[in-house]
């Protein structure tokens, strides 16, 4: 049931602030009057330990489902202590790459049914790894196979480009994080201030998509595009490809995320006047680099659309020709869930407005159960 809306997938793109309640609903404790706040996963309280003692995590997943794992690396990385790496499933199939005991493997998967994604899964259980899952389907295969995981409980996902599940995926992967993190003076106040941030989240992301509008015309202006760059680095070097995916997937126009730290490496030859490049440039670590860079690109006359934190529009942009995006600011680790928000949008309106099927794109199927 679509709704008020013409397709599934600006049904889900609108549903976020929604979804992610209920992806948290139950999971974040405020603990009586002394305020500690913490985090519950039901799933995986029994196994907090294991985990903690792993030589490693390694996220196992396929596209989006990739992209969300590698979004909340950063904050696993910190907050454990852990060394994280990352394997597209297919990719540690061709290779036979190493899995060993000591390792956690986290299994991400919207449908729990992605063959690539079991398959790997079977290889990690055989090579004795503690396998988790996190999916959006219960009693999916990997939620099944996996020996404890978290359900993201998204609610159904139609459209075949992944929107409500990414970010719903993205915050129980935080969440994951503060969950073997644990409790240390050291790190309260990082803590508190990423759990005050999942509380208001919902809040932000419906401040975000109150850009609709603006999407739209920017949609209009790149309409006859061939192609778009995206760059971003840190947290967002995964909006980079999520959003750049978005934009091939449904609006089949050819789009690249790209590691802004890598520029100089080879994309910098393809900018001229004419090609679209959005830069992500919010607040966090990576700003002032995300600014050289900004200024790198409008040097070789770069048609630059900036997206930056609110107020941030005359620190960022170059000259008056560059597009910008402005929006709310939260914690780095969660600024991702907001910043994919308009290019979701972005592409979706690109997809309308160039005629092609949104909910079903050419050649994709929701869920890929064959090698
Ligand atoms: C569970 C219930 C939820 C209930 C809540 C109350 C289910 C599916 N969930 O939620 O309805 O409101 O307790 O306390 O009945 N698992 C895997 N692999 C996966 C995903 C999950 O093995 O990929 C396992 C978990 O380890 C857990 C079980 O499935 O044993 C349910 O996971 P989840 O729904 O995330 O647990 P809760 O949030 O506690
Ligand atoms: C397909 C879908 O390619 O599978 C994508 O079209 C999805 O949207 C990918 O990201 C992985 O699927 P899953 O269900 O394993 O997350």
């Amino acid at each position: 049931n679509k709704g008020h809306y013409e397709h599934y997938m600006q049904k889900e793109i609108h549903e976020q602030p929604e979804s992610l309640t209920t992806t948290m609903r139950g999971r974040l404790i405020h603990r009586g009057s002394s305020k500690s706040k913490s985090v519950l996963l039901g799933g995986l309280k029994d196994h907090l330990k294991t985990i903690r003692r792993s030589r490693r995590i390694v996220f196992i997943g396929c596209g989006t489902s990739y992209n969300a794992a590698l979004a909340a690396r950063p904050i696993l990385e910190e907050l454990s202590g852990i060394p994280v790496t990352m394997e597209i499933a297919s990719d540690l199939l061709d290779r036979e790459g190493p899995i060993y005991r000591e390792d956690t493997a986290v299994f991400v998967s919207q449908s729990g049914e992605t063959a690539d994604t079991l398959l790997a899964l079977e290889y990690a259980l055989d090579n004795g790894a503690l396998c988790v899952g996190i999916t959006n389907t219960v009693g999916s295969a990997i939620a099944r196979n996996t020996h404890c995981g978290v359900h993201i409980n998204a609610g159904a996902e139609i459209g075949v480009a992944s929107t409500k599940a990414y970010t719903s995926q993205i915050v129980v992967m935080v969440m994951l994080a503060l969950a073997i993190g644990g409790d240390t003076i050291s790190n309260q106040t990082r803590r508190e201030a990423i759990i005050d941030g999942l509380f208001d989240l919902p809040n932000k992301v419906r401040e975000v998509l109150k850009l609709d509008q603006v999407m739209k015309e920017l949609a209009k202006l790149l309409i006859a595009e061939q192609s778009l760059l995206v760059f971003g680095r840190g947290y967002n070097y995964a909006t980079a490809l999520e959003g750049a995916l978005k934009v091939k997937e449904v609006a089949l126009m050819h789009s690249e995320g790209i590691l802004a730290g890598e520029m100089k490496h080879g994309p910098l030859a393809l900018v001229d006047e004419n090609l679209p490049i959005v830069v992500i440039a919010t607040r966090d670590a990576c700003f002032s680099k995300q600014q050289s860079v900004i200024q790198q690109l409008h040097a070789r006359k770069g048609r630059l659309i900036v997206m930056c934190s609110k107020g941030d529009a005359a620190t960022v942009c170059p000259n008056e020709y560059c597009r910008v995006i402005e929006v709310p600011e939260d914690v780095d680790c969660l600024q991702p869930v907001i910043n994919v928000v308009p290019l979701q949008l972005l592409a979706y309106h690109l997809t309308v407005l160039r005629g092609f099927n949104v909910d079903q794109p050419r050649n994709l199927a929701k869920s890929v159960t064959t090698q």
